[in-house]
């Protein structure tokens, strides 16, 4: 796969993953509560930052980004679930696996890249190599 059809499907995730991340903000239940709720806060809004940024990235490299929501649906692996009350370990543990497979997309798409020459995708995704890295060591922490 052309490494412009992963970010296609990147971009899907991120639409997604956005959505889901609301849900678990809304519906987490628990002692826990506020600190989920602001972490997934959080991560919302950075994938909507990324949503923006790896647009605008394919419309610079005259590609047109998909734009609707069918077919962000129709081309994402995020798994989307029903709303339901979402304990407190449950939630991270839901996180955790997306963030994840966001991490092993984004470094997938990092490596076609520079295989590719392409340094700004390379730049981009390397960052966001970097924050998934950190939000699951923060992920980690609180279900120790
Ligand atoms: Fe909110």
């Amino acid at each position: 796969m052309h490494h412009y059809d992963l970010l296609q499907k990147y971009l899907s995730n991120l639409a997604v993953l956005n959505i889901k991340m609301h849900n678990i903000h809304w519906n987490v239940v628990g002692k826990q509560f506020i600190a989920v709720h602001e972490f997934t806060e959080g991560i919302y809004d950075k994938l909507f930052e990324q949503l923006d940024e790896v647009a605008e990235l394919l419309k610079m490299k005259g590609v047109m980004p998909l734009s609707t929501v069918a077919e962000y649906l129709e081309n994402s692996s995020i798994e989307e679930i029903k709303a339901k009350d979402f304990a407190i370990e449950e939630s991270l543990e839901i996180v955790k696996k997306d963030l994840e497979a966001m991490k092993e997309l984004a470094t997938t798409i990092r490596n076609a890249a520079d295989e590719e020459g392409d340094f700004e995708t390379v730049a981009m995704f390397e960052d966001f190599v970097a924050e998934y890295s950190k939000n699951i060591w923060f992920v980690d922490a609180m279900l120790k």
